[in-house]
């Protein structure tokens, strides 16, 4: 069965309500009716709800960027999964690498918030991705071996099949440095590859894998030629709607 491509808006911490509501409403206007490709917007905590409300009855999904693991509890300043899904999130985006950066994520922590994201019904987008440092050292593959074997160990295989991993180059984020497309084929076939051996190939075969790292309307498509890579996970060119609706027609 063919995977459909899956391509994510990550707003990271940007837009207050009323910037949210205008974007989410000239995205519905443009794509809310696509259906080549499955969108998702990922708005900060605050716009999760106005966003809910821009995109209800069209064909669009919403994602959270972040949550914790427990249900609920004494976690000063964090989401639980049950109140993204109260929201209407049926995404939520894991392990960003400005998350392991800036707040210390570890694959540990991803795994556990991959379990508490299926608990509670909700599909997460694992992302992993190497440093300039690692990539020039040649370690590219143990590194990207080391985060998809602790983020995705002692998983539900039926759960990883319906998962989204997004690889995403550290140094190719925000840089406007994209992966080329052959680097970038060779990360998602590895990836492939590892989850094929740790689970099944058949879960290898359905799990959705995106390419994150600037990408733009001008380099989707040559991205999306490849056959291991099944969609995008956007940041700045997710910002603004004329861009990311051409990104999600790449067609
Ligand atoms: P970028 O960000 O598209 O701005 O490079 C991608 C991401 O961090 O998800």
């Amino acid at each position: 069965m063919a995977r459909k491509p899956i391509i994510a808006g990550n707003w990271k911490m940007h837009k207050t309500r009323q910037q949210a509501a205008d974007l989410a409403n000239a995205l519905a206007a443009q794509v809310g009716t696509y259906e080549a490709v499955e969108v998702v917007l990922c708005p900060p905590y605050t716009a999760l709800e106005t966003v809910g409300a821009a995109i209800r009855g069209t064909r669009i999904a919403l994602g959270a960027q972040n949550c914790h693991w427990a249900d609920s509890g004494a976690y000063t300043g964090e989401i639980a999964p049950p109140m993204l899904v109260d929201v209407g999130c049926k995404y939520v985006i894991i392990g960003h690498s400005e998350r392991r950066q800036y707040f210390a994520e570890t694959d540990e922590t991803i795994n556990k918030k991959a379990q508490a994201a299926y608990r509670h019904g909700l599909i997460p987008i694992i992302c992993v991705g190497e440093t300039l440092e690692e990539r020039q050292s040649g370690r590219t593959e143990d590194v990207i071996t080391t985060q998809i074997k602790g983020c995705l160990s002692g998983l539900p295989s039926d759960k990883v099949a319906q998962s989204v991993i997004a690889y995403e180059p550290v140094w190719a984020i925000g840089t406007g440095q994209t992966a080329t497309k052959e680097q970038a084929q060779e990360v998602h076939a590895l990836i492939r590859k590892l989850v094929a051996e740790m689970f099944s190939p058949e879960v290898a075969e359905q799990i959705r894998i995106q390419y994150g790292g600037s990408v733009k309307p001008q380099n989707i498509r040559e991205l999306m030629a490849q056959p291991d890579i099944d969609g995008a996970l956007v940041g700045g060119a997710s910002l603004e709607a004329d861009s990311f609706a051409s990104i999600v027609r790449y067609e």
